[in-house]
């Protein structure tokens, strides 16, 4: 039961989601909601042991000195399944997830697991909880997730040679709050969001590097995302990645080990590829950001944040409107392209769905 102060520490959407007996991923903060199954594979000295179904959702007991809580050997991954026109569920660009998963576990410097089991814990977590995936808007967000688990405070620099290897699945809503809406987004000219090796790799403690940064521009601009932008060079925000876009054009950053190579913004390049536009890949300045915000538009991509529009950008003390400030038109067209990809309103041409069976 919570207390006072509990209740006084939760924001309002986190306390009606806890009070009320039907949670609703649309006013639960995105990620708050779990389903009420996992699927858990151990690591032990090369060997990843599998029971071969999903378990019951439930906290798992951790040694104080376990590895991860002390040199960060985490990673994980984030994908959707989204709710079908027919009413079926889908998962969208597993294999690409997984093959990402595998390199970052191997950076980290673990043994990764085979292709094979991380698709099938994909599989039987998302089969075992495909009751509770939302209608679109909203979907079911799958977080597999990777953490050295031996207990041993002394192996700062040795992988861990226990692990878990679990998956688990949280329906959501918009991950800003607020549905689609125009961003406001703070370049940060100075601090990295992570080292220049490790971009690439979705751990744990990039996020924490990027927390600094993303909260002081939160405080001092009201920014809802930071674009890391060192030596003036435009890679990515917190949690997505970067785009300009016009009517026949989209740019992004070319790809290399500085940032997180985005399944979306693989998936926006094919489909900006399969409508005949044109597409760049290539560094991006401040500079070009600011000359394109008169004429062009911006967005995010990623899992969580779909395609999300980019209304505003602050740059060392200047606010620049983009355009007039409202999602623009190639932005809705791009993302509604994707978003009828993702539950089966347009053809899946390139076969990015897994269907699941029902339970
Ligand atoms: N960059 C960062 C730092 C992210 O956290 C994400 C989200 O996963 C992305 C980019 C976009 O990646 P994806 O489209 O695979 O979700
Ligand atoms: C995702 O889009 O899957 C992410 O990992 C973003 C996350 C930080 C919520």
């Amino acid at each position: 039961m919570l207390n006072g102060r509990d209740v006084a520490r939760l924001q309002k959407s986190e306390y009606n989601y806890l009070m009320s007996d039907k949670p609703d991923p649309f006013s639960a903060p995105f990620g708050t909601l779990f389903s009420d199954h996992m699927a858990v594979s151990t690591y032990v000295d090369g060997d990843y042991d599998y029971p071969g179904a999903a378990v019951p959702l439930a906290p798992f007991s951790l040694h104080p000195g376990t590895h991860v809580l002390h040199y960060a050997s985490e990673c994980f991954e984030g994908l959707k399944a989204h709710r079908q026109v027919d009413g079926s569920v889908a998962i969208f660009r597993m294999e690409d997830s997984i093959e990402r998963m595998l390199l970052s576990i191997a950076k980290l410097r673990a043994t990764p697991p085979s292709a094979d089991l991380l698709r099938q814990l994909i599989v039987d977590a998302t089969t075992a909880n495909a009751s509770s995936t939302p209608e679109p808007p909203g979907s079911l967000y799958i977080r597999p997730t990777f953490i050295g688990t031996a207990a041993n405070i002394g192996a700062a620099a040795t992988p861990s040679r226990e692990a878990l290897l679990y998956v688990i699945n949280s329906p959501v809503g918009d991950y800003f709050p607020g549905g689609v809406r125009p961003l406001t987004i703070y370049i940060e000219n100075d601090i990295p969001r992570t080292t220049p090796q490790f971009g690439s790799v979705k751990s744990g403690a990039n996020y924490v590097m990027a927390l600094g940064p993303t909260l002081d521009a939160k405080r001092d601009h009201v920014a809802d995302q930071v674009l890391f932008a060192t030596s003036d060079d435009i890679t990515e925000t917190g949690a997505s990645n970067f785009f300009l876009c016009d009517e026949d054009r989209v740019i992004t950053r070319n790809l290399d080990d500085s940032f997180l190579h985005g399944i979306t913004r693989k998936s926006i390049i094919q489909i900006a590829h399969d409508l005949g536009m044109e597409v760049e890949e290539r560094s991006i300045s401040v500079e070009e950001l600011r000359a394109w915000s008169e004429h062009g538009e911006m967005f995010l991509s990623g899992t969580a944040a779909v395609i999300a529009p980019v209304g505003k950008v602050i740059t060392r003390g200047e606010y620049i409107e983009v355009g007039d400030g409202q999602p623009g038109p190639t932005t809705r067209m791009l993302r509604e392209a994707l978003t009828d990809i993702q539950t089966g309103k347009s053809e899946d041409k390139h076969g990015w769905l897994t269907h699941i069976e029902s339970p």
